[in-house]
């Protein structure tokens, strides 16, 4: 059965019929001082599946007592679905007197867990910090596949690091790739350095892995315009989609813009439910 936190209720539904499982109704209310109340309304099998991303903060400690709930009901094999991993950037100390948030976490996630799933973290290294397996699929088939339709003639990574993704999106649309020269100055502030591309007339697909302020896209998007883009798509796996992000996406000439359903919201045109089934089925303890 599946167990679904309150960060993926339509998530958890979708992988349930891909599945052919059942859902465990689950209660989960706030306490007059915020503290979170979980009750689990059914009978829990021995092997569950406990759907719920780690952002914001106040999904985490509900992650913590579903699983705890699952196991005081008897569950003993909980398989953790972490769509998207909040928390995942700061793999490292970046200077000294930091905490190491990604590892952090999943020492705690692990310690209710007998399998980790968690979609294109921003950190390939996340795996290391599990002491148990942990399953990392991408969403870029199911993206790629919304876009079969979309005559994409090139798909571009918003920076070098990114080019990885792009290029096996591309592969899966037949089209070319490049990528922009992106760079943070800080948290919200972005500026890319000129670059000319060959977009003249043409259908471009931007995808990245999380889109948070939007300054990133955004000037994707603003550079492709001015070079003579026919069409700007923009697509990421976790649309976190802070403040103005969408503003300033659509502000900036985007043709439509997509992200999965790790993070729910009005843009989740893509379910990364096949994605998770299709891990699930291919992997052997
Ligand atoms: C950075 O490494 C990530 O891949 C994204 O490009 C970044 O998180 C996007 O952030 P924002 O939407 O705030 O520009």
């Amino acid at each position: 059965m599946i167990i679904p936190g309150s960060s993926s209720v339509t998530l958890s539904r979708h992988l349930a019929s891909e599945l052919n499982m059942g859902i465990v109704p689950v209660e989960i209310t706030r306490f007059p001082d915020d503290e979170c109340y979980v009750r689990l309304h059914s009978e829990i099998p021995p092997k569950v599946i406990l759907i719920q991303t780690t952002h914001p903060d106040r999904n985490i400690l509900e992650l913590f007592l579903i699983q705890n709930a699952a196991r005081e009901a008897g569950a003993r094999h909980i398989t953790t679905v972490i769509p998207y991993y909040g928390y995942g950037r700061q793999d490292k100390k970046f200077q000294e007197g930091e905490s190491i948030s990604a590892r952090k976490l999943a020492h705690l996630i692990q310690q209710d867990s007998d399998l980790v799933i968690t979609i294109d973290p921003h950190k390939p290294v996340l795996d290391t910090f599990f002491d148990i397996p942990i399953l990392m699929p991408s969403a870029i088939s199911v993206i790629a596949h919304f876009f079969n339709d979309k005559k994409i003639d090139i798909v571009l990574a918003p920076d070098r690091g990114a080019l990885q993704r792009a290029q096996d999106t591309a592969a899966l649309l037949n089209s070319g790739y490049d990528y922009l020269d992106k760079k943070r100055l800080s948290g919200d502030k972005v500026i890319m350095e000129p670059k000319t591309l060959d977009v003249k007339g043409k259908n471009v697909l931007v995808i990245d892995d999380i889109i948070s302020t939007g300054g990133t896209m955004a000037l994707a998007i603003h550079n492709l315009k001015k070079q003579g883009a026919k069409a700007v798509y923009a697509a990421c796996s976790h649309g976190l989609f802070i403040g103005q992000a969408v503003t300033k996406i659509k502000a900036a000439g985007c043709t439509q813009l997509i992200s999965t359903d790790t993070l729910e919201s009005p843009h989740s045109h893509v379910s990364v439910a096949p994605v998770i089934a299709e891990a699930l089925h291919s992997y052997s303890p």
